[in-house]
Protein backbone atom coordinates (compact mmCIF):
# COMPACT_ATOMS: atom_id res chain seq x y z
CA UNK A 1 0.00 0.00 0.00
CA UNK A 2 2.78 2.26 0.75
CA UNK A 3 4.77 1.20 -2.08
CA UNK A 4 1.59 1.70 -4.74
CA UNK A 5 1.43 5.54 -2.77
CA UNK A 6 4.80 5.86 -2.82
CA UNK A 7 5.42 5.23 -6.93
CA UNK A 8 1.31 7.28 -7.41
CA UNK A 9 3.80 10.62 -5.87
CA UNK A 10 6.98 9.70 -8.14
CA UNK A 11 4.51 9.42 -11.35
CA UNK A 12 2.31 12.41 -10.72
CA UNK A 13 6.16 14.03 -10.07
CA UNK A 14 7.07 13.19 -12.92
CA UNK A 15 4.60 14.01 -14.96
CA UNK A 16 4.15 17.00 -13.47
CA UNK A 17 6.07 20.45 -14.54
CA UNK A 18 9.30 19.27 -12.36
CA UNK A 19 10.09 16.28 -14.70
CA UNK A 20 8.07 17.58 -18.28
CA UNK A 21 9.41 20.83 -18.38
CA UNK A 22 13.01 19.76 -17.34
CA UNK A 23 12.94 23.39 -15.70
CA UNK A 24 12.22 25.37 -18.63
CA UNK A 25 10.52 28.18 -18.72
CA UNK A 26 7.09 29.18 -19.76
CA UNK A 27 5.30 32.36 -19.67
CA UNK A 28 1.20 32.65 -20.58
CA UNK A 29 -0.31 36.19 -21.05
CA UNK A 30 -3.49 36.64 -18.66
CA UNK A 31 -5.83 38.99 -17.01
CA UNK A 32 -6.28 39.35 -13.60
CA UNK A 33 -9.88 40.23 -12.86
CA UNK A 34 -10.93 41.58 -9.70
CA UNK A 35 -14.56 43.46 -7.98
CA UNK A 36 -13.25 47.17 -7.43
CA UNK A 37 -13.51 47.22 -3.78
CA UNK A 38 -14.09 51.28 -3.57
CA UNK A 39 -16.82 51.25 -6.27
CA UNK A 40 -19.60 49.48 -4.60
CA UNK A 41 -22.71 51.43 -5.95
CA UNK A 42 -26.05 50.53 -6.72
CA UNK A 43 -24.88 48.95 -9.93
CA UNK A 44 -23.12 46.04 -10.47
CA UNK A 45 -19.77 46.04 -9.19
CA UNK A 46 -17.03 47.11 -11.17
CA UNK A 47 -14.32 44.79 -12.76
CA UNK A 48 -10.92 46.13 -12.53
CA UNK A 49 -8.57 44.30 -15.37
CA UNK A 50 -5.02 44.30 -15.08
CA UNK A 51 -2.47 42.22 -16.84
CA UNK A 52 -0.85 39.21 -15.75
CA UNK A 53 1.62 36.61 -16.29
CA UNK A 54 1.52 33.37 -15.45
CA UNK A 55 5.06 32.06 -15.14
CA UNK A 56 6.57 28.41 -15.05
CA UNK A 57 9.91 27.74 -13.73
CA UNK A 58 12.52 30.25 -12.05
CA UNK A 59 12.35 33.58 -13.76
CA UNK A 60 15.34 35.42 -14.32
CA UNK A 61 15.21 39.52 -13.03
CA UNK A 62 15.25 40.77 -16.40
CA UNK A 63 11.74 38.86 -17.65
CA UNK A 64 10.45 39.91 -14.17
CA UNK A 65 11.30 44.05 -15.32
CA UNK A 66 10.24 43.84 -18.72
CA UNK A 67 6.73 44.80 -18.54
CA UNK A 68 4.04 46.17 -16.04
CA UNK A 69 1.96 43.13 -14.94
CA UNK A 70 1.11 41.20 -11.98
CA UNK A 71 3.48 37.93 -11.94
CA UNK A 72 1.87 34.57 -10.42
CA UNK A 73 5.27 32.21 -10.29
CA UNK A 74 3.95 28.85 -10.25
CA UNK A 75 6.00 26.69 -7.71
CA UNK A 76 6.75 23.14 -8.25
CA UNK A 77 3.69 21.38 -7.76
CA UNK A 78 2.07 17.79 -7.90
CA UNK A 79 -0.52 19.52 -10.44
CA UNK A 80 0.87 20.12 -14.44
CA UNK A 81 -1.66 22.86 -15.63
CA UNK A 82 -0.17 21.92 -18.92
CA UNK A 83 -1.22 18.25 -19.12
CA UNK A 84 -4.84 19.85 -19.20
CA UNK A 85 -4.25 22.72 -21.57
CA UNK A 86 -3.17 21.84 -25.67
CA UNK A 87 -3.62 24.58 -28.22
CA UNK A 88 -1.43 27.58 -30.04
CA UNK A 89 -1.08 30.58 -27.22
CA UNK A 90 -3.00 32.88 -29.49
CA UNK A 91 -6.36 30.60 -29.48
CA UNK A 92 -6.14 30.09 -25.42
CA UNK A 93 -7.84 33.11 -23.04
CA UNK A 94 -6.73 32.82 -19.64
CA UNK A 95 -8.00 34.76 -16.43
CA UNK A 96 -7.13 35.21 -13.28
CA UNK A 97 -9.57 35.83 -10.03
CA UNK A 98 -9.07 36.07 -6.54
CA UNK A 99 -11.52 32.95 -4.81
CA UNK A 100 -13.13 33.27 -1.29
CA UNK A 101 -13.86 30.34 0.90
CA UNK A 102 -16.28 32.75 2.05
CA UNK A 103 -15.19 32.08 5.44
CA UNK A 104 -15.16 28.51 5.48
CA UNK A 105 -11.84 27.35 6.73
CA UNK A 106 -10.75 24.11 5.91
CA UNK A 107 -6.90 23.34 6.34
CA UNK A 108 -5.61 22.34 2.64
CA UNK A 109 -3.28 18.87 3.48
CA UNK A 110 0.42 20.18 2.58
CA UNK A 111 2.97 18.17 1.62
CA UNK A 112 5.66 21.32 1.88
CA UNK A 113 5.85 21.02 5.90
CA UNK A 114 7.58 24.46 5.83
CA UNK A 115 4.17 25.96 5.10
CA UNK A 116 2.16 27.31 7.77
CA UNK A 117 -1.28 26.63 6.52
CA UNK A 118 -3.05 27.98 8.82
CA UNK A 119 -1.50 31.80 8.27
CA UNK A 120 -2.00 31.19 4.19
CA UNK A 121 -5.24 31.12 3.11
CA UNK A 122 -5.55 33.26 -0.29
CA UNK A 123 -6.62 31.47 -3.16
CA UNK A 124 -7.09 32.47 -6.85
CA UNK A 125 -8.07 30.73 -9.96
CA UNK A 126 -6.45 30.56 -13.20
CA UNK A 127 -9.27 29.61 -16.12
CA UNK A 128 -8.17 29.34 -19.00
CA UNK A 129 -10.22 28.88 -22.23
CA UNK A 130 -9.69 27.79 -25.51
CA UNK A 131 -11.22 30.30 -28.18
CA UNK A 132 -12.76 27.54 -30.38
CA UNK A 133 -14.41 25.54 -27.62
CA UNK A 134 -11.99 22.61 -27.16
CA UNK A 135 -11.70 22.76 -23.36
CA UNK A 136 -12.06 25.04 -20.52
CA UNK A 137 -9.68 24.28 -17.52
CA UNK A 138 -9.90 25.86 -14.15
CA UNK A 139 -6.89 25.60 -12.03
CA UNK A 140 -7.27 26.80 -8.06
CA UNK A 141 -3.78 28.55 -6.97
CA UNK A 142 -2.69 28.62 -3.30
CA UNK A 143 -0.51 31.55 -2.16
CA UNK A 144 2.78 30.17 -0.92
CA UNK A 145 5.50 32.14 1.00
CA UNK A 146 8.36 33.95 -0.81
CA UNK A 147 11.73 31.23 0.18
CA UNK A 148 13.47 34.31 1.91
CA UNK A 149 12.08 33.67 5.60
CA UNK A 150 11.76 37.63 6.37
CA UNK A 151 9.34 37.76 3.78
CA UNK A 152 7.66 34.43 4.82
CA UNK A 153 7.01 35.99 8.60
CA UNK A 154 5.97 39.30 6.78
CA UNK A 155 3.34 37.19 5.24
CA UNK A 156 1.77 35.54 8.35
CA UNK A 157 0.31 38.75 9.23
CA UNK A 158 -3.30 39.19 9.32
CA UNK A 159 -2.58 41.87 6.51
CA UNK A 160 -2.49 39.04 3.94
CA UNK A 161 -5.74 38.01 3.73
CA UNK A 162 -7.38 36.85 0.64
CA UNK A 163 -8.65 40.65 -0.25
CA UNK A 164 -5.16 42.27 0.80
CA UNK A 165 -4.41 44.66 -2.59
CA UNK A 166 -2.03 43.24 -4.98
CA UNK A 167 0.20 45.86 -6.89
CA UNK A 168 0.30 46.36 -10.25
CA UNK A 169 4.04 44.77 -10.82
CA UNK A 170 3.33 42.15 -7.54
CA UNK A 171 5.00 38.77 -7.88
CA UNK A 172 2.78 36.30 -6.08
CA UNK A 173 4.72 32.82 -5.61
CA UNK A 174 1.64 30.04 -6.19
CA UNK A 175 1.18 26.18 -6.06
CA UNK A 176 -1.72 24.37 -8.37
CA UNK A 177 -3.76 22.59 -6.04
CA UNK A 178 -6.90 21.35 -8.06
CA UNK A 179 -7.81 21.74 -11.32
CA UNK A 180 -11.12 20.70 -12.73
CA UNK A 181 -11.63 20.42 -16.50
CA UNK A 182 -14.18 19.94 -19.41
CA UNK A 183 -13.28 19.24 -22.67
CA UNK A 184 -16.98 19.38 -23.98
CA UNK A 185 -17.89 23.33 -23.30
CA UNK A 186 -19.92 23.27 -26.08
CA UNK A 187 -21.76 20.60 -27.55
CA UNK A 188 -23.99 20.67 -30.30
CA UNK A 189 -25.62 17.63 -31.32
CA UNK A 190 -29.17 16.08 -33.19
CA UNK A 191 -32.35 15.27 -32.32
CA UNK A 192 -31.88 11.83 -30.64
CA UNK A 193 -28.00 11.58 -29.90
CA UNK A 194 -26.41 10.19 -27.13
CA UNK A 195 -23.67 12.91 -25.88
CA UNK A 196 -21.25 12.63 -23.20
CA UNK A 197 -20.88 15.74 -21.00
CA UNK A 198 -16.80 15.79 -19.68
CA UNK A 199 -15.92 16.80 -16.68
CA UNK A 200 -12.40 15.88 -14.95
CA UNK A 201 -10.85 16.94 -11.53
CA UNK A 202 -7.75 16.30 -10.24
CA UNK A 203 -6.58 17.02 -6.92
CA UNK A 204 -2.71 17.43 -5.31
CA UNK A 205 -3.79 14.60 -2.74
CA UNK A 206 -6.48 11.89 -1.57
CA UNK A 207 -9.55 13.65 -1.12
CA UNK A 208 -13.17 12.67 -0.23
CA UNK A 209 -15.37 14.95 -2.99
CA UNK A 210 -18.82 15.68 -3.30
CA UNK A 211 -19.61 15.88 -7.14
CA UNK A 212 -22.96 17.39 -8.74
CA UNK A 213 -24.72 17.93 -11.93
CA UNK A 214 -27.45 20.36 -12.35
CA UNK A 215 -29.61 21.20 -15.74
CA UNK A 216 -30.89 24.80 -16.15
CA UNK A 217 -32.87 25.58 -19.11
CA UNK A 218 -35.50 28.21 -19.03
CA UNK A 219 -34.70 29.27 -15.25
CA UNK A 220 -36.08 25.35 -14.56
CA UNK A 221 -32.51 24.09 -12.61
CA UNK A 222 -32.99 20.33 -12.34
CA UNK A 223 -30.56 17.65 -9.95
CA UNK A 224 -29.13 15.32 -12.77
CA UNK A 225 -26.66 13.24 -10.42
CA UNK A 226 -24.91 13.34 -7.11
CA UNK A 227 -22.00 11.10 -5.58
CA UNK A 228 -20.54 11.04 -2.33
CA UNK A 229 -16.74 10.63 -1.46
CA UNK A 230 -17.08 9.82 1.75
CA UNK A 231 -19.59 7.08 1.16
CA UNK A 232 -18.19 6.23 -2.38
CA UNK A 233 -21.46 6.16 -3.97
CA UNK A 234 -23.90 8.02 -6.45
CA UNK A 235 -27.00 9.17 -4.18
CA UNK A 236 -28.56 10.56 -7.21
CA UNK A 237 -29.34 9.73 -11.21
CA UNK A 238 -32.58 11.41 -12.81
CA UNK A 239 -33.65 9.01 -15.71
CA UNK A 240 -31.86 9.39 -19.11
CA UNK A 241 -28.70 10.06 -17.66
CA UNK A 242 -25.80 7.27 -17.21
CA UNK A 243 -22.50 8.17 -14.67
CA UNK A 244 -19.48 6.30 -15.22
CA UNK A 245 -19.50 4.76 -11.41
CA UNK A 246 -15.95 3.20 -11.55
CA UNK A 247 -13.93 5.80 -13.26
CA UNK A 248 -15.21 8.74 -10.66
CA UNK A 249 -12.58 8.12 -8.07
CA UNK A 250 -10.47 8.46 -11.06
CA UNK A 251 -11.81 11.86 -11.23
CA UNK A 252 -13.48 11.52 -13.99
CA UNK A 253 -17.12 12.83 -13.05
CA UNK A 254 -18.52 12.56 -16.84
CA UNK A 255 -22.25 11.86 -17.74
CA UNK A 256 -24.25 10.50 -20.88
CA UNK A 257 -27.36 11.99 -21.42
CA UNK A 258 -29.59 9.43 -23.81
CA UNK A 259 -31.85 9.88 -26.26
CA UNK A 260 -31.87 13.76 -26.72
CA UNK A 261 -34.74 16.05 -26.89
CA UNK A 262 -35.33 19.24 -27.19
CA UNK A 263 -35.70 20.21 -23.34
CA UNK A 264 -32.64 18.85 -22.97
CA UNK A 265 -30.38 22.02 -24.45
CA UNK A 266 -29.72 24.63 -22.01
CA UNK A 267 -26.42 24.66 -19.17
CA UNK A 268 -24.93 21.63 -17.36
CA UNK A 269 -23.14 22.57 -14.26
CA UNK A 270 -20.60 20.09 -12.87
CA UNK A 271 -19.60 21.28 -9.65
CA UNK A 272 -16.71 19.30 -7.59
CA UNK A 273 -16.76 20.36 -3.77
CA UNK A 274 -13.06 19.67 -2.30
CA UNK A 275 -13.40 21.87 1.05
CA UNK A 276 -13.21 24.37 1.30
CA UNK A 277 -12.99 24.65 -2.69
CA UNK A 278 -15.64 24.46 -4.82
CA UNK A 279 -14.38 23.74 -8.87
CA UNK A 280 -17.07 24.17 -11.53
CA UNK A 281 -17.00 23.53 -15.20
CA UNK A 282 -20.24 24.58 -17.19
CA UNK A 283 -21.28 22.51 -20.54
CA UNK A 284 -23.57 24.12 -22.94
CA UNK A 285 -26.00 22.09 -24.83
CA UNK A 286 -27.78 22.78 -27.89
CA UNK A 287 -29.87 21.13 -30.44
CA UNK A 288 -29.23 21.52 -33.66
CA UNK A 289 -31.78 20.24 -36.53
CA UNK A 290 -31.30 21.30 -40.08
CA UNK A 291 -34.05 21.96 -42.20
CA UNK A 292 -35.74 19.68 -44.82
CA UNK A 293 -36.03 22.33 -47.50
CA UNK A 294 -38.82 21.75 -50.78
CA UNK A 295 -39.78 23.67 -53.95
CA UNK A 296 -42.51 22.85 -56.09
CA UNK A 297 -39.37 22.37 -58.81
CA UNK A 298 -40.97 21.41 -61.60
CA UNK A 299 -39.98 23.86 -64.39
CA UNK A 300 -42.96 26.45 -64.80
CA UNK A 301 -44.28 27.94 -67.99
CA UNK A 302 -46.04 31.29 -67.69
CA UNK A 303 -47.86 33.39 -70.35
CA UNK A 304 -46.82 37.00 -69.79
CA UNK A 305 -48.60 38.87 -67.18
CA UNK A 306 -49.78 35.74 -65.67
CA UNK A 307 -49.73 35.94 -61.44
CA UNK A 308 -47.47 33.21 -59.90
CA UNK A 309 -46.75 31.89 -56.60
CA UNK A 310 -43.78 29.91 -55.27
CA UNK A 311 -43.18 28.21 -52.33
CA UNK A 312 -39.83 27.20 -50.69
CA UNK A 313 -41.34 25.08 -47.51
CA UNK A 314 -38.61 23.94 -44.41
CA UNK A 315 -39.40 21.56 -42.29
CA UNK A 316 -37.96 19.79 -39.05
CA UNK A 317 -35.32 22.66 -38.04
CA UNK A 318 -34.31 23.60 -34.63
CA UNK A 319 -33.67 26.52 -33.22
CA UNK A 320 -36.45 28.70 -34.45
CA UNK A 321 -34.03 31.25 -36.53
CA UNK A 322 -33.96 30.56 -40.21
CA UNK A 323 -33.09 33.37 -42.71
CA UNK A 324 -35.02 33.30 -46.39
CA UNK A 325 -33.93 34.99 -49.07
CA UNK A 326 -35.24 34.57 -52.63
CA UNK A 327 -33.31 35.63 -55.66
CA UNK A 328 -33.67 35.82 -59.65
CA UNK A 329 -30.29 34.88 -62.10
CA UNK A 330 -29.87 34.00 -65.66
CA UNK A 331 -28.36 30.50 -65.93
CA UNK A 332 -24.60 31.18 -67.60
CA UNK A 333 -24.91 34.79 -67.03
CA UNK A 334 -22.29 36.64 -65.32
CA UNK A 335 -25.18 39.50 -64.25
CA UNK A 336 -25.43 39.77 -60.46
CA UNK A 337 -29.17 38.03 -59.21
CA UNK A 338 -31.99 40.10 -58.27
CA UNK A 339 -33.04 40.02 -54.93
CA UNK A 340 -36.82 39.64 -54.83
CA UNK A 341 -39.02 41.46 -51.78
CA UNK A 342 -42.90 40.30 -52.72
CA UNK A 343 -42.43 37.41 -50.32
CA UNK A 344 -45.07 36.57 -47.23
CA UNK A 345 -44.42 33.76 -44.84
CA UNK A 346 -46.79 31.65 -42.87
CA UNK A 347 -46.68 31.97 -39.16
CA UNK A 348 -43.94 28.97 -37.51
CA UNK A 349 -45.73 25.38 -36.93
CA UNK A 350 -44.44 23.32 -33.91
CA UNK A 351 -43.80 20.12 -34.55
CA UNK A 352 -44.50 17.16 -31.76
CA UNK A 353 -40.82 17.18 -31.28
CA UNK A 354 -40.17 20.82 -31.16
CA UNK A 355 -38.86 21.29 -34.66
CA UNK A 356 -40.35 23.91 -36.79
CA UNK A 357 -41.79 24.10 -40.00
CA UNK A 358 -42.43 27.70 -41.96
CA UNK A 359 -43.33 28.33 -45.67
CA UNK A 360 -42.29 31.38 -47.55
CA UNK A 361 -43.85 32.30 -50.52
CA UNK A 362 -42.92 34.32 -53.06
CA UNK A 363 -45.46 36.75 -55.72
CA UNK A 364 -44.57 37.44 -58.97
CA UNK A 365 -46.34 38.43 -62.52
CA UNK A 366 -44.50 36.68 -65.37
CA UNK A 367 -42.75 39.10 -68.14
CA UNK A 368 -41.45 38.22 -71.04
CA UNK A 369 -38.07 39.81 -70.47
CA UNK A 370 -37.76 37.36 -67.24
CA UNK A 371 -38.18 34.59 -69.98
CA UNK A 372 -35.64 31.99 -68.98
CA UNK A 373 -34.93 33.21 -65.17
CA UNK A 374 -33.92 30.66 -62.53
CA UNK A 375 -36.03 31.62 -59.31
CA UNK A 376 -34.32 30.53 -56.07
CA UNK A 377 -34.86 30.59 -52.59
CA UNK A 378 -31.90 30.32 -50.44
CA UNK A 379 -31.97 28.97 -46.77
CA UNK A 380 -29.63 29.55 -44.28
CA UNK A 381 -29.89 28.36 -40.92
CA UNK A 382 -27.23 27.82 -37.54
CA UNK A 383 -27.26 23.93 -38.16
CA UNK A 384 -26.25 24.47 -41.64
CA UNK A 385 -22.94 24.90 -43.21
CA UNK A 386 -23.57 25.45 -46.67
CA UNK A 387 -26.37 27.45 -47.43
CA UNK A 388 -29.18 25.22 -48.75
CA UNK A 389 -30.38 26.43 -52.48
CA UNK A 390 -33.50 25.15 -54.25
CA UNK A 391 -34.43 26.44 -57.90
CA UNK A 392 -37.21 26.38 -60.58
CA UNK A 393 -37.00 27.76 -63.90
CA UNK A 394 -39.31 29.76 -65.51
CA UNK A 395 -40.16 30.34 -68.98
CA UNK A 396 -42.66 32.81 -70.06
CA UNK A 397 -44.15 33.20 -73.60
CA UNK A 398 -46.04 35.65 -75.23
CA UNK A 399 -49.75 36.20 -75.26
CA UNK A 400 -51.39 33.57 -77.71
CA UNK A 401 -52.36 35.43 -81.15
CA UNK A 402 -55.95 34.07 -81.46
CA UNK A 403 -56.84 35.97 -78.63
CA UNK A 404 -55.94 38.93 -80.07
CA UNK A 405 -57.37 38.26 -83.36
CA UNK A 406 -60.48 37.82 -81.73
CA UNK A 407 -60.26 40.96 -79.97
CA UNK A 408 -59.22 43.21 -83.24
CA UNK A 409 -62.41 40.99 -84.80
CA UNK A 410 -64.59 42.34 -82.08
CA UNK A 411 -63.39 45.95 -82.33
CA UNK A 412 -64.10 45.84 -86.16
CA UNK A 413 -67.26 44.67 -85.76
CA UNK A 414 -68.85 47.30 -83.20
CA UNK A 415 -67.09 49.70 -85.44
CA UNK A 416 -68.91 48.88 -88.29
CA UNK A 417 -71.96 48.27 -86.51
CA UNK A 418 -71.47 51.84 -85.44
CA UNK A 419 -71.05 53.17 -88.63
CA UNK A 420 -74.26 51.47 -90.06
CA UNK A 421 -76.23 53.48 -87.53
CA UNK A 422 -75.08 56.44 -87.85
CA UNK A 423 -75.59 56.39 -91.60
CA UNK A 424 -79.28 55.13 -91.42
CA UNK A 425 -79.87 57.91 -89.30
CA UNK A 426 -78.63 60.35 -91.50
CA UNK A 427 -80.36 59.39 -94.58
CA UNK A 428 -83.37 59.36 -92.59
CA UNK A 429 -82.84 62.73 -91.67
CA UNK A 430 -82.09 64.07 -95.10
CA UNK A 431 -85.02 62.10 -96.08
CA UNK A 432 -87.22 64.75 -93.98
CA UNK A 433 -85.53 67.51 -95.28
CA UNK A 434 -86.39 66.78 -99.11
CA UNK A 435 -82.80 67.43 -100.01
CA UNK A 436 -82.38 65.51 -103.15
CA UNK A 437 -79.19 65.88 -104.94
CA UNK A 438 -78.01 63.15 -107.45
CA UNK A 439 -75.72 62.03 -105.30
CA UNK A 440 -77.58 61.50 -102.29
CA UNK A 441 -80.42 60.20 -103.98
CA UNK A 442 -78.63 57.38 -104.86
CA UNK A 443 -76.85 57.15 -101.40
CA UNK A 444 -80.08 57.05 -99.96
CA UNK A 445 -81.40 54.30 -101.71
CA UNK A 446 -78.45 52.31 -101.01
CA UNK A 447 -79.25 52.85 -97.40
CA UNK A 448 -82.46 51.87 -97.37
CA UNK A 449 -81.27 48.51 -98.87
CA UNK A 450 -79.01 47.96 -96.03
CA UNK A 451 -81.43 49.84 -93.11
CA UNK A 452 -83.58 46.61 -93.32
CA UNK A 453 -86.86 47.56 -91.38
CA UNK A 454 -86.45 51.05 -91.39
C1 LIG B 1 -13.24 39.23 0.37
O1 LIG B 1 -14.12 39.67 -0.70
C2 LIG B 1 -15.17 38.78 -0.98
C3 LIG B 1 -15.92 39.28 -2.19
O2 LIG B 1 -15.89 40.65 -2.30
C4 LIG B 1 -16.06 38.64 0.26
O3 LIG B 1 -17.13 37.74 -0.02
C5 LIG B 1 -15.21 38.09 1.39
O4 LIG B 1 -15.99 38.00 2.57
C6 LIG B 1 -14.00 38.98 1.65
N1 LIG B 1 -13.16 38.35 2.63
C7 LIG B 1 -12.64 38.96 3.67
C8 LIG B 1 -11.79 38.14 4.59
O5 LIG B 1 -12.87 40.13 3.90
C1 LIG C 1 -14.66 9.74 -18.86
O1 LIG C 1 -15.31 8.53 -19.14
C2 LIG C 1 -16.11 8.51 -20.30
C3 LIG C 1 -16.77 7.16 -20.40
O2 LIG C 1 -15.85 6.12 -20.40
C4 LIG C 1 -15.27 8.83 -21.53
O3 LIG C 1 -16.10 8.90 -22.67
C5 LIG C 1 -14.57 10.17 -21.31
O4 LIG C 1 -13.72 10.44 -22.40
C6 LIG C 1 -13.76 10.13 -20.02
N1 LIG C 1 -13.20 11.45 -19.81
C7 LIG C 1 -11.91 11.63 -19.59
C8 LIG C 1 -11.46 13.03 -19.37
O5 LIG C 1 -11.10 10.70 -19.53
C1 LIG D 1 -43.86 19.86 -41.05
O1 LIG D 1 -43.43 19.42 -42.32
C2 LIG D 1 -43.31 18.00 -42.44
C3 LIG D 1 -42.73 17.70 -43.83
O2 LIG D 1 -43.39 18.42 -44.83
C4 LIG D 1 -44.69 17.36 -42.24
O3 LIG D 1 -44.56 15.96 -42.32
C5 LIG D 1 -45.22 17.76 -40.87
O4 LIG D 1 -46.50 17.27 -40.68
C6 LIG D 1 -45.23 19.29 -40.74
N1 LIG D 1 -45.61 19.63 -39.39
C7 LIG D 1 -46.62 20.46 -39.10
C8 LIG D 1 -46.85 20.76 -37.65
O5 LIG D 1 -47.31 20.96 -39.96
Amino acid sequence: MILATLLLHLWILCSGSACAHNGRQRKWDCTFMEESSNDRTMFAPQIIRRKAFLVFGDMGAEDLQQEKAITFNVKESLLDIFRYVEGEASKLDCEIKRYSTHGIHVPWPEQDKELDRDLLNRWFTVTIKHTEDKFTTTSFLRKVPAPDSQQAADHGTKEDDENSTIGDTDTLLVKVVYIVRTSTPLIRAKLKQDVVLDCSYNIDHNADVIIEWRHEHERKKTKLFSYNGRHRQVEHLEKGVVAFEEQIRNGNASIRIQNLAVKDEGTYICSVYVPPLFGMSIVLLEIMESPIVQMNTEPLELMAGEEQKLTCEMARYYPLDVSVRWLRQWEGQRTLPDYLDNVVFSPHKRNADGTFNLTSFLRFRASLKDSGALYTCRVDHLSLMKTIKRSVSVKVKPQPPGLAVFLIGFCVIVLLAVLIGLLCYLSKSWERNKVKTKALFHFTHLSRDTCVGQ
